[in-house]
């Protein structure tokens, strides 16, 4: 049975994340967040002491992980058994996330991992790689992206509004690096699938791009 797939793509900070969770709960499909995926390695890594730069170390992370999932309204990770929530949003594990998922028997061991949130009545999945590696047969593609400066100035706010000091022109310098990291490496780099949909969000409302996403599947 052909369960289908709406892929969504893009570059950190894009909005993604709010889109995916906001259209997987209007259909009633379920949510890979995969960038929690590569979150949870990073996080793993730095609890064992392994160097982040040891490609062979952490594929051995990688492989020997579990990873349990919560898709509520919050998402809810445990990794081994240990509930990691508060750290998966962290700066700094993003950026850590973005270093291990650089590496190609990484993304080789973890492609199953996303492949088995294909059920039924669908899928929603969110990360860099969706539409182009590990859903190509994907009914529904978007690429969602926003310009640098406004992704840096929406994760300010956020942060801002949690009580979290942030600094405006640092927190832009790490999306930069961050974007070049995900669209430069070899492996399922960030590229825009060709029969994707390319939405710029810089001067949209999330509501009108989860509207325009929901027309899509309509
Ligand atoms: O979407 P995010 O910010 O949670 O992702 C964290 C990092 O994980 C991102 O910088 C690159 C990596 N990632 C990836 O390589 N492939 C994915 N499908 C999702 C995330």
């Amino acid at each position: 049975m052909n369960i289908p797939v709406l892929t969504i793509d893009g570059p950190s900070g894009a909005g993604k994340g709010t889109v995916s969770r906001a259209v997987a709960k209007k259909l009633g499909w379920n949510y890979l967040d995969s960038g929690s995926i590569y979150r949870s390695l990073a996080i793993a890594v730095l609890k064992q002491g392994v160097d982040l730069e040891n490609e062979t170390e952490v594929a051995k992370v990688a492989q020997a992980m579990t990873l349990e999932f919560d898709c509520g309204d919050e998402l809810i990770v445990k990794l081994n058994g240990e509930d990691i929530t508060p750290q998966l949003g962290l700066e700094s594990t993003g950026n850590a996330a973005s270093i291990v998922a650089a590496y190609p028997g990484v993304r080789r061991i973890l492609l199953q991992k996303q492949k088995d949130f294909r059920r039924l009545p669908g899928l929603v999945a969110d990360g860099r790689d969706m539409g182009t590696v590990v859903f190509p047969d994907a009914e529904i593609k978007v690429f969602l992206t926003a310009s640098a400066a406004e992704r840096a100035q929406r994760r300010y706010k956020q942060l801002m509004g949690k009580g979290i000091h942030a600094n405006l022109k640092l927190l832009t310098n790490e999306i930069e690096e961050r974007d070049r990291r995900d669209t430069e490496r070899k492996t399922s780099p960030l590229v825009m699938a060709s029969d994707a949909l390319y939405i710029d969000s810089s001067d949209m409302t999330l509501d009108s791009v989860i509207d325009e996403v929901l027309n899509l599947i309509r």
